[in-house]
């Protein structure tokens, strides 16, 4: 079977998914979207208002960040892959509870089976929490490379959402970090070729 086969079996199985509380809030799941073959997954935390509404991850304010960061190397959305931790809205974008990931996190687990990425790049504490099964901090550990499952390498990010809520560019800001960061996404994008 092809990678979109795979990815559309997933799909209709999380379209049709009840096994958290979260499905009974949900306007539509969110699977995510973007380059099977891509070297580079994003993984955020859940869908938020927007996203609930279109089916779609990070199309909202958040997620027009995320697009201009990708940009801003030259890199489009469709070049790489970006989903979510938990596939349906958790009320007033609360953080998603413990056993809501580890209901949901089975989903993410096939996605990266899927499309095989060398680098997963989890947006926020939440992601980076879930990944490494213990609570660490987003500021602690942005921008390192880190050895994770199968031979891949997680380099955690801020999360777009934090970085509308802190603005300023000042050095040393989150924003500043995250430009280096996202230059260093895009060494890792030229360095692991698309399969
Ligand atoms: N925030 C997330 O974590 N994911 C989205 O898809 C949108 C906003
Ligand atoms: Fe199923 Fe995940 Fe939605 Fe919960 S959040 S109902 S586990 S798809
Ligand atoms: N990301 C940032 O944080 N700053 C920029 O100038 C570009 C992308």
């Amino acid at each position: 079977m092809t990678r979109e086969q795979l990815m559309e079996i997933i799909a209709q199985r999380i379209s049709r998914c009840t096994a958290c509380a979260l499905h009974t809030t949900r306007t539509n799941v969110v699977v995510g979207e973007g380059s099977l073959y891509s070297p580079i997954m994003f993984v955020g935390e859940g869908p938020g208002e927007e996203e609930d509404k279109t089916g779609r991850p990070f199309v909202g304010k958040a997620g027009q960040l995320l697009t201009k960061i990708l940009e801003s190397v030259n890199i489009r959305r469709e070049d790489v892959y970006i989903c979510n931790i938990v596939k349906c809205r958790p009320p007033n974008n609360r953080v998603p509870k413990p056993e809501e990931q580890k209901a949901c996190g089975h989903f993410l687990i096939a996605q990266i089976m899927i499309v095989d990425p060398q680098i997963i790049i989890p947006l926020g504490s939440t992601a980076l929490s879930f990944f490494l099964n213990q609570n660490l901090s987003i500021s602690e550990y942005r921008g390192k490379e880190m050895d994770w499952k199968g031979g891949k390498k997680l380099f955690p990010m801020f999360h777009p959402s934090f970085l509308l809520r802190n603005p300023s560019k000042e050095k040393g800001s989150p924003k500043d970090l995250t430009w280096q960061d996202i230059k260093k996404v895009r060494t890792f994008f030229d360095q692991y070729k698309r399969r």
